[in-house]
């Protein structure tokens, strides 16, 4: 997730951008850079890694009447982390900065280069600041309102050029502040603001318009309207978990709009688009391997029931720590995927290697680009999940899975353009249901462990679901089959075991529900998961009614992950450092 700041009628605006980013590193990146008008002249000053290599970088450059800028913070979606592929991407006279993904970002780069128009960077953002100078003759708002027209998929922009005082600015899908304190001030999310400003409007979609030293010119469409403004929080750690007690909240909360980046341009109403795969990629290949660890792995099981169901390719997925010292039989006829939200755990790497020697394809699914995994893979699908800071895996696991599901349509040929936006919406957290949640998380502190159970797509979810409870409240719990249970853990039936079933309504409920029912008979406490309401248990979470599992799936997951982290937080756990675990695990 990027980040965007931008500022205009202070005295040092290179100041507050460089705060600003500062206050954004906390969302990750892996370029920074700053656009500063000076003097009748833009100056950009970029640079990859650190902010502190900008910061280094931007000391170096003589500032003689700075009058206003913006910035930004790269997490790399199309092309490399690259100075070239930093923001602010500039053209002859103007530079821009955006958040989001510009969908028809290649059919505009076409029509502007049949124009005449050089490129030079990899971006879809670079065509924004190169439509707006095709547009331009003089009148730079109609410059611009010209070229929000063209632009479709997700933004938040702000652009600059030199023939004009203004910041414009547009809000479509992706967020952004415009803030007054002493001056006018955006950024992309509230830290950065804390303590520069004191009132905020927070753009609404489709709101656009430009700000100059003192005023905000605010269009809703084409409607001009007024800013309307809200106090800003007072603390910039609680603004950087954007007002939840933990960054696991926050990440579960974010995931429905994280999964809008991870199928943008991808999941289009023809059918499923990868810019960075050739179909020809996969010639020659009717087997599949995915290795990954934990969390990862689950996503993998997952990925198995759809590309075998679907694409009707063989697909064994692997614990990575296990593959690595076996001597598994790798035909040239496989494609090795490995699955990591870090891209750099040792044990995955490890296996990926292995595939390479052999000879084997690789196809990396992971979250940060540049990593140890994503350099040594030979195509990489990126999941863009942002940074994650809980230890306990959340939005980079959702973003797992929507991704796996998108590559079985795309090698299925399928189309699901509607199921998955459903899968989408039904992510978003419901308040009320969170409420329950929290309410019913009190019954299940004390009792002697955890089963949770599920049949076909929903058994890898009770794997992630248990794996979510135990690594943050420190109880036992497994997940299992639920038709698995007869043959032996049911001897652990008694009130004091918990057990968490995900009856989902579209695969095998019959016989999920007699799973059920024969725990229930053992006395076992049963919380149900599942859009049919069943009278027999304990308790009973309902999701909604739809006719394809995997929006299901995607409703119990949020639930299974609120319910493990409302458990925590009554044991009075960190949840986001549970205790003897690391974020990045690099070492075997
Ligand atoms: C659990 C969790 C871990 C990771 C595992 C692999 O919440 O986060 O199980 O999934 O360590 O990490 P990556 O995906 O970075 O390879």
């Amino acid at each position: 997730m990027c980040g965007i700041v931008g500022c205009i009628g202070i005295e040092n605006p290179v100041d507050y951008l460089i705060d600003g980013l500062k206050e954004l590193e906390y969302r990750g990146y892996d370029s920074a850079g700053i656009a500063v008008k000076d003097n009748n002249e833009i100056k950009v000053i970029k640079a990859v890694g650190k902010l502190k290599n900008l910061e280094d970088k931007v000391k170096n450059v003589k500032f003689y009447n700075p009058e206003f800028g913006i910035g930004h913070t790269r997490w790399a979606t199309h092309g490399k982390p690259t100075e070239i592929n930093a923001h602010p991407h500039v053209g002859k006279f103007s530079a821009v900065v955006h958040n989001g993904i510009i969908e028809n970002y290649q059919e505009i780069k076409k029509f502007l280069q049949k124009e005449g128009i050089d490129f030079i960077s990899q971006t879809d953002t670079e065509v924004i600041v190169r439509l707006f100078e095709y547009f331009y003759n003089g009148d730079s708002f109609e410059a611009f309102k010209k070229t929000l027209e063209k632009l479709e998929g997700a933004y938040a922009v702000l652009l600059i050029t030199n023939s004009d005082n203004k910041i414009f600015f547009a809000k479509k899908g992706s967020p952004l502040i415009v803030a007054k304190g002493e001056g006018i001030y955006f950024a992309s999310s509230d830290a950065p603001l804390i303590g520069y400003a004191n009132r905020a409007h927070y753009l609404e979609d489709e709101e656009w318009g430009y700000v100059n030293e003192n005023e905000i010119i605010l269009f809703r469409k084409n409607e001009k309207i007024s800013p309307y403004f809200k106090e800003l929080p007072a603390s910039k750690e609680s603004a950087k978990k954007g007002g939840f007690r933990f960054y696991m909240e926050k990440e579960i909360y974010e995931q429905s709009d994280i999964l809008k980046e991870t199928t943008l341009g991808r999941n289009t109403p023809n059918g499923i688009k990868f810019d960075e795969l050739d179909r020809s990629f996969f010639d020659g290949i009717s087997n599949i391997i995915i290795s990954a660890c934990g969390t990862s792995y689950h996503a993998g099981l997952v990925g198995k029931y759809l590309l075998e169901r679907d694409a009707k390719i063989r697909t064994n997925v692997e614990v990575a720590s296990e593959l690595r010292y076996r001597a598994p039989l790798l035909t040239k006829d496989t494609l090795f995927i490995v699955i990591s939200q870090s891209g750099e755990t040792a044990d995955t790497l490890e296996t990926l290697k292995m595939a390479k020697k052999a000879g084997l394809k690789t196809l990396a699914l992971c979250n940060v680009d540049n990593s140890s995994i994503v350099r040594e893979a030979d195509k990489t699908i990126l999941l863009r999940a942002g940074i994650e800071k809980g230890v306990a895996s959340t939005k980079a696991f959702a973003t797992q899975v929507m991704t796996l599901w998108m590559l079985s349509n795309y090698l299925a040929q399928k189309n699901e353009y509607d199921a998955i936006n459903e899968a989408i919406e039904v992510t978003k957290v419901d308040i009320s249901l969170h409420e329950k949640i929290k309410r019913l998380s009190k019954r299940y502190l004390h009792g002697h462990g955890f089963f949770y159970i599920g049949r076909d797509i929903f058994f890898p979810l009770a794997l992630e679901g248990a794996l979510k409870l135990k690594e943050i409240s420190y109880i036992h719990a497994e997940g299992y089959p639920a038709g698995e249970m007869k043959h032996g853990p049911i001897a652990l039936a008694d009130e004091d075991l918990y057990v968490v079933a995900l009856l989902s309504k579209n695969i095998l409920y019959e016989k999920t529900k007699s799973n059920i029912e024969e725990l229930v008979a053992r006395d076992a406490t049963v919380l149900t998961i599942s859009s049919e309401y069943i009278e027999m248990t304990d308790d009973f979470v309902k999701i909604n009614k739809t006719n394809h599992p995997m929006v299901e799936f995607f409703e119990m997951m949020v639930i299974t992950q609120l319910l493990a982290m409302e458990v925590a937080i009554r044991m009075g756990n960190d949840v986001d450092m549970p205790r003897n675990l690391a974020k990045s695990v690099t070492v075997e």
